[in-house]
């Protein structure tokens, strides 16, 4: 993604900081900052709270978070929101990519305090075709949900997984495949911790109650009709020993058509706003190179909503900075039927286009 900040420390572009002396802007017109929105909003939230809000003046459009709709008891310090904004800002500059437009983004514009000041602004600095790779993953953008069912028992091949770990790194950030069986056990037991810590919080329950939707027609929160059998999914709170061993025949006795999903590791090496947007920049990435090769994802979010998980994440990964997001990867089922998508809300609540007073 062609960046050009001052608090992220991103890459300007073709990495030579030419983007820094373009003069000549391309002012971003109500119609493509439409289109470009349009494309934004599809970006994964936590909750699907969907917490941005754009504006486009003079031809630059500016995102701000919408902290009316933060998750306080699960996302206390605005992490996941800012997270959430980042997929979003990525979003927008595929969108535009893929319409031959290059845009210069510059994050947290106004310091780092994203409850005073702009998570981004974005100003299109050159034209010029997309590249394959980036329509491809434009394109994707509009397939991909949260796809929280079992999926299919293949593996992923190593080649798929370092695609990943590249689009992680394109933004700055790092991807940690957790493929070691003991990395793998400790990362379930601590995303059992801290289910039971939340289940166990009625302040996080009542939070998870009101983001959660029955009505068809809601364009915010989590639908029940994407949420998977939460109602058998645990039987008790502490795992039973397992008595479906291999049988003498050697038969399985256990159906081995049990999910292996990946489950990859995103992080950051520093832990501030910055980090966060990059964080979804990466994770939006991430989802797209997926959705692309035909694999399907879902955030496992409960673990980075409190420190101390957050940092039991980090140690299984074995290395230094901040976990920001786990993600369970596979193929799906091929019996599945096709994901609904999740409702998003009207584009004119999201975005204000204030009208240049030259043109009036
Ligand atoms: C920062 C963040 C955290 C999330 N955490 C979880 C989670 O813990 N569990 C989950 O099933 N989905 C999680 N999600 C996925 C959202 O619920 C999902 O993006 C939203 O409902 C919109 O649906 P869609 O992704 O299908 O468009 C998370 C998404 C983001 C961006």
């Amino acid at each position: 993604m062609t960046t050009g900040g001052r608090q992220s420390g991103m890459r300007l572009p073709g990495g030579d900081g030419s983007a820094s002396m373009a003069t000549e802007t391309t002012t971003l017109s109500a119609d493509l900052a439409r289109t470009a929105v349009q494309t934004a909003v599809l970006a994964p939230s936590i909750h699907n709270s969907q917490p941005w809000h754009w504006r486009l003046h003079d031809g630059v459009l500016d995102l701000s978070a919408d902290l009316t709709r933060a998750v306080p008891v699960a996302d206390p310090d605005h992490r996941q929101l800012v997270m959430s904004c980042g997929a979003a800002l990525f979003h927008t500059w595929l969108s535009l990519r893929a319409a031959g437009l290059t845009a210069q983004i510059d994050e947290l514009p106004d310091g780092p305090d994203i409850t005073r000041g702009r998570l981004a602004t974005l100003r299109v600095i050159d034209t010029s075709a997309p590249a394959p790779g980036d329509a491809a993953l434009a394109a994707a953008i509009g397939h991909r949900h949260t796809d929280r069912r079992p999926f299919d028992p293949a593996d992923m091949p190593g080649e798929l997984i370092r695609g990943l770990r590249a689009a992680a790194e394109e933004e700055g950030c790092w991807l940690d495949p957790l493929t070691r069986t003991d990395a793998r056990v400790e990362l379930s037991v601590i995303l059992a911790h801290a289910d039971w810590i939340e289940t166990h919080d009625p302040a996080y329950q009542a939070e998870l109650l009101r983001w959660s939707r029955t009505d068809p027609d809601a364009t915010d929160g989590v639908p029940r009709s994407v949420v998977v059998g939460s109602e058998t999914q645990r039987q008790s709170e502490f795992s039973l020993r397992d008595f479906d061993v291999v049988g003498q025949a050697g038969q399985h006795l256990r159906d081995p058509r049990v999910e292996h999903p990946g489950v990859l590791v995103l992080g950051t090496d520093a832990d501030g706003p910055a980090d966060w947007l990059r964080a979804g920049r990466a994770l939006a990435r991430v989802l797209a190179v997926a959705t692309s090769a035909g694999l399907a994802a879902s955030p496992l979010g409960q673990a980075i909503d409190l420190e101390a998980t957050r940092a039991l994440v980090r140690e299984a990964t074995g290395g230094l900075g901040t976990a920001q997001m786990i993600l369970r990867v596979g193929y799906p089922d091929p019996a599945a039927e096709p994901l609904p998508p999740t409702r998003r809300r009207p584009i004119d609540e999201v975005l204000d286009l204030v009208s240049d007073p030259a043109s009036a």
